[in-house]
């Protein structure tokens, strides 16, 4: 699969058009077709066509989109919350910033189907406090959008209101996690909750709540206007559709990419990319952002960007963050400050998420100042091991998962360290 065409693009395709976040450009490149379209559709066949495009969630779970619509309770006698999730924080991740930034009306169009399908009347844009610029060209959208009809009440005509608030957040990384994200915005501590009951049946203020990812959001408005067989036909039958990949690290062209699902890694890495700088050899590659467990060169050579290929290799599509590491850069720093980054983020409710990233840190500025000592590689085991599956939130997980992983596909820089501590 070659790299995609700007014809077949679905994201990015208008993205270099001048002022594309303002509503009059959007409109002339068929913007707010799709949102007139749902509007005379029923509620339960846009869940249908959304189920038919195979769309997974774009925020890290890979989630169902359609399904997930499906669980919202109706006929409960509360309000039925949307939420956008724009906190988009996982060190490697910034697709949903250059939607946000160049074309915040499709973020807006595709609130308007999603709350169409889920009935929901009430919709807020959770985006992080670090995104001032963005945050500044969503509120211009949104008050455009009110300005000529497609928010507030009796949209197109339909009698269906909806409003939009736009909340920024505070520079909290856990907010991002769904249920941490809700809290905060209930104006709690941003501290997400145990899970069941999950958001769809008693989410933000007990109400059954939806939370989407921008790009997920993003991706309706084409859905709808082609019809979700149409977008099933891009990608692989289990990884529908394209996607936005963030690609960073030591590449000659970092930048957001759009390709289909099924795409070979190398592809991204090399033609769009335009390979690894000063013609550096690869060491490593973290395909999905931090938390994501790395491939070695060898699964680099074979990956396809997909679901299923990435979980043969132990890990995660993630939210696209595809970062490049070459031989010269040393892992044991590159774990050291991921760990760092989650110690710093655990919100402290869960005793092996608030101890365990701690441990890990400092574990690994040992090794990697030279000061590891013989138990360091079974501590670091142990206490990631005891990190999976024990918390409230993934945040343990996405901490320990790459410590794992690292040390599983490259346990010699792990013993070279502590040999050169030995002096052998
Ligand atoms: C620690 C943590 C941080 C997360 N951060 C984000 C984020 O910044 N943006 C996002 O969309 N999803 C994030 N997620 C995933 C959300 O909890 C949720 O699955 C997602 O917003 C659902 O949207 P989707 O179904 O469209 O992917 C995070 C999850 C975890 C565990
Ligand atoms: S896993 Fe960490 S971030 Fe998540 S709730 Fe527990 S302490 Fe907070």
């Amino acid at each position: 699969m070659p790299a995609l065409a700007k014809e077949k693009q679905i994201l990015l395709r208008h993205i270099d058009t001048p002022n594309l976040s303002q509503i009059s450009v959007y409109e002339e490149v068929g913007g707010y077709q799709a949102a007139k379209k749902a509007y005379g559709m029923e509620p339960a066949n846009i869940i249908e066509d959304v189920k038919a495009s195979g769309l997974r969630g774009r925020g890290g779970a890979g989630f169902p989109t359609g399904m997930k619509w499906g669980f919202v309770p109706q006929n409960t006698g509360k309000p039925i919350y949307l939420l956008c999730n724009a906190d988009e924080s996982e060190p490697g991740c910034f697709k949903d910033r250059v939607i946000i930034e160049k074309n915040p009306h499709a973020i807006i169009e595709g609130i308007l189907i999603a709350a169409r399908a889920i009935n929901s009347h009430k919709s807020y844009i959770y985006i992080r406090g670090e995104y001032a610029k963005g945050a500044r060209i969503l509120q211009m959208a949104i008050d455009e959008a009110y300005q000529r009809g497609f928010l507030g009440k009796n949209i197109l005509g339909t009698g269906f209101d909806l409003d939009l608030v736009l909340h920024r957040g505070a520079g909290a990384y856990i907010c991002g996690e769904e249920t941490g994200l809700i809290s905060s915005l209930e104006g709690k501590k941003g501290q997400p909750k145990l899970k069941p009951p999950f958001p769809a049946v008693s989410g933000y203020l007990g109400c059954p709540t939806v939370v989407n990812n921008v790009e997920t959001l993003s991706t309706l408005p084409w859905i709808l206007a082609h019809g979700g067989k149409t977008y099933a036909t891009y990608g692989t039958e289990k990884s529908a559709g394209t996607r936005l990949f963030c690609l960073s690290g030591w590449v000659n062209k970092p930048g957001v990419y759009e390709l289909e699902l099924g795409t070979p890694l190398r592809v991204l890495i090399d033609e769009l990319g335009g390979g690894l700088k000063d013609g550096a050899t690869l060491k490593a590659v973290i395909p999905g952002g931090s938390s994501t467990p790395p491939l070695t060169p060898a699964e680099v050579a074979e990956a396809t960007l997909d679901f299923e290929c990435m979980a043969k290799y132990g890990s995660f599509l993630g939210a696209g963050g595809v970062i490049v590491i070459p031989e010269h850069v040393s892992l044991l720093k590159i774990l050291e400050t991921i760990s760092e980054f989650y110690w710093d983020e655990s919100c402290g409710q869960c005793t092996p998420c608030r101890e365990g990233t701690g441990w890990l840190f400092r574990i690994l500025k040992h090794l990697h100042e030279g000061r590891g000592t013989s138990t360091d590689i079974e501590d670091l085991k142990k206490t990631a091991g005891n990190m999976m599956g024990t918390t409230i939130c993934a945040l343990a997980d996405a901490a320990a998962m790459p410590v794992l992983g690292f040390l599983k596909k490259f346990p010699d820089e792990f013993y070279a360290a502590l040999r050169e501590r030995e002096g052998q």
